[in-house]
């Protein structure tokens, strides 16, 4: 590691005021007024048409001006950047001095350095500093464009997934980039590391209005801005109508511009023409479908083209019809090119998945698909791939929708709609949805334009698509703290961290978040009545003042579990004995509100009926005996769940036969795997304090889920490099455990394993397995990966 950064170089940075950056007016800041009478503007500026006070995209501010450390200087001229555009010049100046700062700019106008440069500038002060990213991939991709500051004796920190980062692992992280449902978990735990964070970034704050990840994000922001009333936020948003309203809520400087460093070419396809909205025109190659039209008239002036459907089949039958054509475009260079990213393909993954097969057939041709079939390796080799232009054109789901850095010239959204399994219908996606989606186009350093297209049939669509995406006012954020689930597992996280202990302090906390600013909170009452009611006849709290938790409680928020999954899984584990079957564990989490179902195909329900009836005997809770379960029909969708885990521990049975069989990809499979295996150690950890006999059971269970194997192999696969696959080869040949293993030769082993290296790491560590000081631990993070 780099020398710490408190020793390490000048830190001698002038001060400088708000307004004093040479050549350079600030036109739209403000300070967000907390107790403005005037009511905010609402619904301001187009969303994606640049309006006449668009600053001019050739406007750059020297670099010279602002109080940067020179080095830091130095490392962003060699990434290349030399000049900031307007709003992040804006942005900087108040940042740099301190302040909170609210950004709502348009896709691909450089918000993210405007964020580091905040986070840069605190560490080499001492403070720390957290990115907090909606998305795993953001988190990758933020954490990589942070790596040139380490150079400044800086540690740069990436906490994602299942497993939180140790106190150890987070010993001298300056800057740590993390998913928001990790800070939150840093939150609950106490972690000491997040006591001296100085300066918080949230990206994409705009998904407040998100149902799922928004409430998490503004508790945390809320929690964080309590905890240390001086704490800087710097929030960056999509542009959006009420972006003055969060501002507010964060006591921020508001910066808001509708600048596009790239610009941004809005229109729809009908009949052959792709209309932009000023007027122009281009017509478009005519051979195949809408999509194969546009896709080859952006290949022929030269730039790659992004299609957003709304189904993974589709994905994988367009990349399939375009593969074709754009296949016979390729050269001889870039055919050898796309050989190599096979050879990445092919190295991801121990076992291979079916997504892997149908991409070998499509990636030769220049074409790929992602969507959440795929792993995240696999989705990463395809990121990368399209990055570096290897890959010519991509098909996805949203899974590609947001904050990432594309070189897409030309974005397709060929679905506006998408089909609701509540409605049992399609339903028109949100504009800024799509708006996120087409703003992948035309990113700086890749494309010098974009073009963002939809599709219409005819007039009256093309006239429909254009009012509601492409010249709709942006829509405004909304909190979505009013719901008891939300409410029940923030409330019990608030009292058991002892951050709040009295009705009234829960008052005063909620008062604090964006809800309690946008909305009276008497109109949570019924919710938090609900809620609190749960809480206290399950146990998770004692009733009466002052607020605690009862040690149930304490351990639920803990170990992060929906309190509802908690009394769910307290309550199979009162019911559970040594001779329960793993198919009853496997049903019980698959019932929890912490794993999600799989849906059932029409003609399964039968089937899954018929399987009820034959386990029910032996499950630890059962629908119509349990008022906290889901309802018979949906029930069986969890149990669908639960016999896939079930085949998942089966080793003899190959990944894609696995996943044909449930008709899903193998990063679906992969991500309630994740799930199980961090619900069995909790349902571990919740016997432990109670039935001992089980934890043990419950822990080999956990284990075998991790790596997808029969009993026979848990030994094995405690070995770096073995897993599922390699396991069962080392044991078929004979070698059953590690002790045995030991003892075998070399050229016996990398028979077996088809790698020299690997064998001989293997056999390194099997033959120090039994040495008590270098005993042979369990993998992190990589789990099942490798
Ligand atoms: N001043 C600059 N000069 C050159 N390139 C820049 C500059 N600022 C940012 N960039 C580049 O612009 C690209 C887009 O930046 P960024 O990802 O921060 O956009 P964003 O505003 O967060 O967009 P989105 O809303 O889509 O997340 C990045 O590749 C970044 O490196
Ligand atoms: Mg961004």
């Amino acid at each position: 590691m780099s020398p710490a950064p408190r020793r390490d170089g000048p830190r001698d940075l002038s001060p400088q005021s708000e307004s004093g950056v040479p050549g350079f007016q600030p036109a739209s800041v403000h300070r967000g007024e907390p107790f403005s009478k005037t009511p905010p503007a609402r619904r301001t500026g187009a969303s994606l048409l640049p309006g006449p006070a668009t600053p001019d995209p050739s406007a750059r501010v020297p670099l010279e001006g602002f109080p940067l450390h020179p080095r830091v200087v130095e490392i962003l001229r060699e990434t290349g950047i030399r000049e900031l555009y307007p709003p992040q010049a804006e942005a900087l100046a108040p940042v740099l001095a301190g302040k909170s700062l609210l950004l709502a700019c348009p896709t691909s106008s450089g918000k993210s350095l405007v964020a580091y440069m905040a986070l840069v500038h605190a560490a080499l002060e001492g403070r720390r500093g957290v990115y907090i990213v909606p998305l795993r991939a953001l988190a990758s991709e933020k954490y990589q464009d942070l790596e040139p500051f380490r150079r400044l004796g800086l540690k740069i920190g990436l906490t994602m997934g299942e497993r939180d980062l140790s106190s150890e692992e987070l010993e001298g992280i300056d800057i740590l980039v993390s998913t928001s449902e990790k800070v939150d978990s840093l939150l609950r735990h106490r972690n000491p590391w997040m006591d001296r964070v100085g300066v918080v970034v949230a990206d994409e704050v705009h998904l407040l209005r998100d149902p799922g990840r928004g409430p998490t994000l503004e508790v945390s922001l809320t929690r964080l801005r309590r905890r240390q009333r001086g704490l800087q936020v710097v929030a960056l948003s999509a542009t959006v109508g009420n972006s003055q309203d969060l501002a507010r809520w964060l006591s921020a400087v508001h910066v808001a511009s509708a600048f596009r460093p790239v610009p941004l070419h809005p229109g729809v396809f009908r009949e052959g023409v792709l209309s932009f909205l000023d007027g122009s025109e281009k017509p478009q190659p005519s051979r195949g479908t809408a999509v194969e039209q546009l896709v080859h008239g952006a290949l022929d002036e030269g730039g790659q083209a992004l299609v957003f459907v709304n189904s993974r089949r589709s994905t994988v039958s367009v990349a399939s019809a375009l593969s074709r054509g754009v296949g016979a475009r390729l050269s001889e260079g870039s055919r050898a090119a796309l050989q190599e990213v096979l050879s990445d393909l092919d190295r991801v993954g121990e076992e291979e998945t079916e997504s892997v097969r149908q991409l070998r057939s499509l990636v030769p041709h220049g074409v790929a698909f992602h969507n959440a079939s795929l792993t995240n390796p696999e989705r990463a080799v395809v990121e990368r791939a399209f990055r570096e232009g290897k890959l010519r054109c991509l098909v996805a789901t949203t899974t590609l929708a947001m904050g990432l850095n594309l070189p897409a010239r030309r974005v397709i959204v060929r679905d506006t709609t998408r089909y609701d399994e509540a409605l049992g219908s399609p339903v028109a996606l949100p504009a800024m949805e799509v708006q996120q989606m087409l703003g992948r186009a035309g990113r700086p350093r890749y494309d010098p334009y974009g073009e963002a297209v939809l599709i219409a049939r005819d007039l009256s669509e093309e006239e429909e698509l254009r009012e509601r995406y492409l010249t709709a006012p942006p829509e405004n954020v909304e909190s979505r703290l009013a719901s008891v689930a939300v409410l029940r597992t923030h409330v019990l996280a608030l009292v058991a961290s002892g951050e709040v202990r009295s009705w009234e302090e829960l008052e005063d906390f909620l008062r604090s978040t964006y809800y309690g600013q946008e909305e009276s909170i008497e109109a949570l009452g019924a919710h938090l009545r609900a809620a609190r009611a749960f809480l206290e006849t399950n146990g998770l709290l004692r009733g009466g003042e002052p607020l605690r938790a009862t040690d149930f409680g304490h351990l639920t928020s803990d170990l992060y579990l929906d309190p509802v999954s908690a009394v769910l899984l307290r309550r199979a584990l009162s019911r559970a004995s040594p001779s329960t079957p793993p198919i009853a564990y496997l049903a019980t989490l698959a019932s929890t509100p912490d794993l999600a179902p799989l849906y059932l195909r029409a003609g399964e329900e039968a089937d899954m009926t018929a399987r009820y009836a034959g386990l029910a005997p032996a499950l630890l809770l059962k629908p119509e005996e349990d008022e906290l379960l889901p309802d018979f029909d949906s029930f069986l969708g969890t149990l669908k769940t639960a016999s896939l885990l079930e085949a998942w521990l089966d080793d003899r049975r190959t990944l894609v036969e696995i996943t044909g069989t449930f008709h899903i990809g193998a990063g679906d499979l992969r991500t309630r795997v994740e799930r199980a295996e961090w619900l069995l150690s909790a349902m571990a950890e919740l016997a432990r304090r109670e039935r001992r006999g089980v934890a043990r059971a419950l822990d080999l269970l956990s284990l075998r889920v991790r790596y997808g194997i029969r009993e026979e192999l848990s030994e094995l696969v405690l070995l770096r490099g073995i897993g599922r696959v390699r396991s069962r080869l080392l044991y078929d040949a004979g070698w059953r455990d590690v002790a045995t293993l030991a003892k075998a030769d070399l050229p016996a082993v990398s028979g077996v394993l088809g790698s020299p290296a690997l064998a001989e790491g293997v056999l390194d560590q099997a033959r120090s397995y039994h040495h008590p000081s270098r005993a042979v631990r369990l993998p992190p993070a990589d789990r099942g990966e490798a």
